[in-house]
């Protein structure tokens, strides 16, 4: 085994401008991917490149690695389906991708393929290696690199799931910090890539306004509800394995909830943000079973690799609490499902009423609110009281809409990818708060609640009201644009 990999931004206290310059001194020269035939570069990875090539960002070799016994053609024509399949097609930019593309296959578990590798990488002295393959195979792939000298000088990204638990999480981190030091770990969670989520935490942290309300005295209780009308497509096998919590809970909307619940960074050094955000993760106050209702799509246990008696859950609403000065009392009730009414994913924070009824008399869910819709449209909006025409101080909410976009203009992986490739760690996620995350998600995961069944395109099961708190109920993101409450 080598020695660790000392690759370490050099951050001081630079502003992001800056950053970028010291990161792009220190930038990868050389793209590998690991799992290149497999579904998520096809997916996902492919659309990257062929974004970095059309910005003129992809001036490096680009090698795909993989078990199957293709030729550099076959990868090529596998990434042209891709780029057809997403819409997206340059030709320009493709024919710069291809001639970047290179192609290395070998069994993971043999020492010769990644000998082939390192012969491939020719005198690249920073390569970026990408782990699309399941995390079971992260150590072998670590190992076989370390082994063969192409870890030295390297950086490492690695997919999601990051284990399956907090001791498993604990176990992959050992493995990986065996061969790299944690600044040259790269763990994505696609999530903190998009341009809705980058706008949340810049639209709380610009703006006067928001500071003096964002805190209990004024907010009544947040709400996110991540939607999918699409199933498991497929992937049976894989969510048999995981379940809600895991997929996309204890990563993509505990991620979001300290995005919207952390004090301001102090100073612009990237980890400012994510140390921030460890200080949220561990303030959450880990799920009981009363604070989780688990839910399963009527037809779940009939698709492919699904087991007939399975009790995974599609669906997940929970009631989340964070100990901390600003948020103490306040709820964050977050919900998530496969086979609901809509495909969105939006923040509610409610605010409280005014201390006194002066004129007519509203519930709490016809007062403010500040709403963040993260996809598939990206909107910020704000609900606010104005007073009906006519004789009568009766009022109605209005929304004010500060920023509606159909889609995001740049893909996450494009973003996650490019920041990657210059050394930006700010983006990805931490072993302490990944580990931290698990510890409030574990003791709800597995059969620690029974699972309800519900209709495919509902809202999920109505046992999901239970966790709601006084006189709130689900707010069921609607198609944009919103009409006024
Ligand atoms: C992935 C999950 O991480 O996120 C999927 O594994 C889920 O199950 C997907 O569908 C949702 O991502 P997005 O960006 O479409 O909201």
């Amino acid at each position: 085994m080598r020695s660790l990999n000392p690759t370490s931004p050099k951050l001081a206290s630079t502003p992001r401008a800056g950053l970028r310059a010291t990161m792009t001194a220190n930038r990868s020269d050389a793209f590998v991917f690991f799992g290149a035939t497999g579904d998520l570069a096809y997916r996902k990875i492919f659309p990257a490149l062929h974004a970095l090539a059309r910005s003129g960002d992809l001036d490096l070799p680009v090698i795909g690695m993989a078990r199957e016994g293709w030729s550099l053609e076959q990868l090529r024509e596998h990434a042209r389906e891709s780029l057809q399949d997403s819409g997206e097609m340059d030709q320009g930019a493709f024919a710069r991708l291809s001639a970047q593309l290179r192609y290395v296959g070998g069994d993971y578990n043999d020492p010769g393929t990644y000998q082939r590798l390192k012969h491939a990488l020719g005198d690249a002295a920073r390569p970026l290696h990408y782990l699309a393959v399941p995390p079971s195979m992260f150590a072998t792939v670590v190992r076989g690199l370390a082994n063969a000298g192409c870890a030295d000088g390297a950086r490492i990204v690695v997919e999601k799931p990051f284990g399956r638990d907090l001791a498993s999480s604990r176990e992959l981190n050992r493995a990986v910090h065996e061969v790299f030091a944690e600044p040259a770990i790269f763990r994505i969670d696609h999530y903190l890539g998009k341009e809705a989520v980058q706008n949340l935490q810049y639209f709380r942290f610009a703006n006067t306004f928001l500071d003096p309300v964002w805190n209990h005295h004024y907010v009544e209780r947040v709400q996110i509800t991540m939607a999918e009308e699409g199933g498991v497509e497929g992937r049976g096998s894989f969510y048999e394995e995981v379940g809600a919590l895991r997929d996309v809970v204890q990563n993509h909307l505990l991620q979001v909830t300290a995005l919207l619940a952390m004090d301001a960074p102090a100073g612009r050094h990237p980890d400012s943000v994510r140390a921030e955000k460890l200080r949220v993760f561990r303030a959450m106050r880990p799920l009981g079973p009363a604070d989780v209702v688990r839910g399963q799509f009527r037809g779940y246990r009939d698709e492919p690799g699904v087991a007939p008696d399975s009790d995974v859950e599609t669906f997940v609403a929970l009631c989340l609490h964070i100990d901390t000065w600003r948020w103490a009392g306040v709820p964050f009730h977050i919900r998530t499902g496969k086979r609901l009414a809509a495909t969105a994913t939006e923040v509610l924070v409610d605010l409280k009423c005014p201390a006194l009824a002066v004129f007519d008399r509203f519930s709490p869910a016809q007062s403010d609110y500040f709403r963040f819709r993260l996809g598939p449209e990206v909107v910020i909006a704000i609900g606010a009281r104005v007073k009906q025409h006519g004789e009568e101080m009766r009022g109605e909410r209005v929304e004010l809409v500060a920023r509606h976009e159909p889609s995001s203009p740049m893909l996450e992986y494009e973003r996650l990818l490019r920041d990657a490739l210059n050394g930006d760690p700010g983006l990805f996620t931490r072993d302490d708060s990944v580990e931290a995350a698990w510890q409030v998600v574990e003791p709800a995961l597995d059969h620690a609640t029974p699972v309800h069944e519900y209709e495919p395109g509902s809202w999920g099961p109505s046992a999901a009201a239970a966790i709601l708190t006084g006189a709130a109920a689900w707010h069921d993101p609607r198609p944009e644009p919103y009409p006024p409450c």
